[in-house]
């Protein structure tokens, strides 16, 4: 047991919250904070903010709000700023997502309207869907990284900002694979200066970032952070990043249901997953490049959490097929259908269809909320690096290359607990209880 924890420094001040894409998630997101402040609605789906952790032994009936076991920012400290490829504010961003409705917006106009996005680093190429305007211009990608520094620098000194985190809320790159450009420090630099194509935007919002020692959540399945170079700059500036690609609608869907039939033993010969969703996502996931990073980031879901190699005959051979389709009449109310063919005792097939009518944004934005939270309180711990145990947000959680990810969504949830029970000195919960039999 540690005695005592990990020394936590004080949420003092403001957090200033960078998002990276002001569309249907971020929108939602600063929506709904000013919402939960006005106490319009609550924040059903944030772990920070309704979720519990127990400590000790089950007969001490010590339960605390994680809220008031670890020190986290409140609400209202935070500050928002934001870059796209349009020039819309948070308000008209909000009402073309088309994920909330109009009386809410309404009351919450002005302080939406005061969001207003950076113009974007952006380049086309990695999004081939997207044309935007509002686009800074720079002679190299070197450049670029230090205006957004120096738009951060602005933010910080104008809203009086302590602190900050920055989540990718962008539209899904198309698919990179991890190049020498990619592999160290010094080559990334270089390849910023000479414009490396191997460098996609999402790169050099990170890069800023972490060269200003702001923690960094990749929402998306981009490579970004999860390539070395950037890995190494995160623990040389000492800063904590995660990622990637949030955990909302049918992989968290899959990240319940696997689990069960696995403690059951159940078998499986196959997954079919196709979806149907009508917003920009959907519309940029809907180029080949695009939606190959995301099949890469939903595959790989069930191999992990089912461990073909351990359970041969009854996981060594099933089919997973994953389909999204750009339907623009649902807008942002994504429908998931999957089609599971298991089979049981002495191989008798059985079926389970799931029809999830989710809506994405909804899903998402309580994530967001809870890594600006955990990440910023990751920082004042001192943790920089990987931070393995936000693997719970998302699909393609990032670890270690020897370590293989945790998928399994409530390994995910106790790995969590864990860490803050860790933090602050707690024992850790083993679910052992042979101690209360014993007389
Ligand atoms: N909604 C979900 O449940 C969910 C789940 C997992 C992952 N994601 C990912 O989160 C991201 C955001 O999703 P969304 O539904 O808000 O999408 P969206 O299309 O509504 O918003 C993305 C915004 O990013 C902007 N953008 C693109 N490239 C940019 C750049 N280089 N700089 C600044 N802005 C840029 C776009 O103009 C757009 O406004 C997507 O990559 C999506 O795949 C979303």
């Amino acid at each position: 047991m540690i005695e005592k924890g990990v020394r936590i420094e004080k949420p003092r001040g403001k957090l200033g919250v960078l998002l990276v894409g002001l569309g249907a998630v971020s929108t939602t997101f600063i929506a709904g904070i000013e919402a939960v402040k006005r106490g319009l609605a609550l924040p059903v789906g944030s772990l920070s903010q309704f979720g519990t952790v127990r400590l000790g032994k089950r007969t001490e009936g010590r339960s605390p709000k994680i809220s008031d076991f670890v020190p986290l920012a409140q609400l209202e400290d935070l500050e928002f700023a934001s870059w796209d490829v349009f020039e819309d504010d948070a308000y008209t961003a909000a009402v073309k997502a088309g994920v909330l409705e109009m009386s809410l917006l309404d009351q919450l106009r002005p302080v939406l309207e005061d969001v207003r996005p950076y113009p974007a680093v952006f380049d086309n190429r990695y999004v081939k869907r997207l044309d935007g305007t509002h686009v800074q211009e720079g002679r190299t990608k070197w450049d670029l990284a230090h205006q957004l520094m120096d738009q951060i620098r602005s933010f910080q000194r104008e809203k009086k900002v302590d602190r900050m985190v920055m989540v990718w809320c962008g539209s899904t790159e198309v698919f990179l694979e991890q190049g020498p450009v990619h592999e160290d420090v010094p080559a990334l630099e270089e390849g910023l200066k000479n414009n490396d194509p191997e460098i996609p935007s999402s790169m050099i919002y990170a890069y800023a970032a972490l060269k200003l020692g702001i923690p960094y959540a990749n929402g998306a399945p981009n490579l970004t952070v999860d390539a070395p170079a950037f890995q190494q700059l995160a623990l040389d500036e000492g800063v904590p990043v995660c990622g990637k690609d949030f955990k909302t609608g049918q992989t968290l869907m899959k990240t319940i249901v696997a689990p069960g039939l696995k403690a059951r033993l159940l078998g499986l010969s196959g997954w079919f997953s196709t979806n149907i969703l009508g917003n920009r996502d959907g519309e940029v996931l809907d180029d080949p490049g695009s939606f190959r990073t995301k099949e890469e980031s939903k595959l790989s879901v069930l191999e992990y959490i089912l461990q073909p190699e351990h359970y041969p005959d009854l996981y060594g051979d099933f089919y997973h097929k994953v389909r999204i389709n750009y339907y623009p009449p649902r807008r942002d109310d994504k429908e998931g259908w999957d089609n599971l063919d298991i089979f049981g005792w002495l191989g008798y097939p059985m079926q389970i269809k799931i029809d999830f009518l989710c809506k994405d944004s909804i899903l998402a934005a309580p994530i967001v909320l809870d890594l600006v939270l955990f990440l910023d309180l990751a920082k004042r711990a001192g943790m920089s690096g990987i931070q393995e145990w936000l693997s719970f947000y998302f699909k393609s959680p990032m670890t270690l290359p020897e370590l293989y990810p945790e998928h399994d969504l409530f390994i995910q949830l106790m790995k969590l607990k864990n860490t803050l029970r860790y933090m602050r000195g707690e024992e850790q919960i083993t679910h052992l209880g042979l101690d209360y039999y014993e007389s």
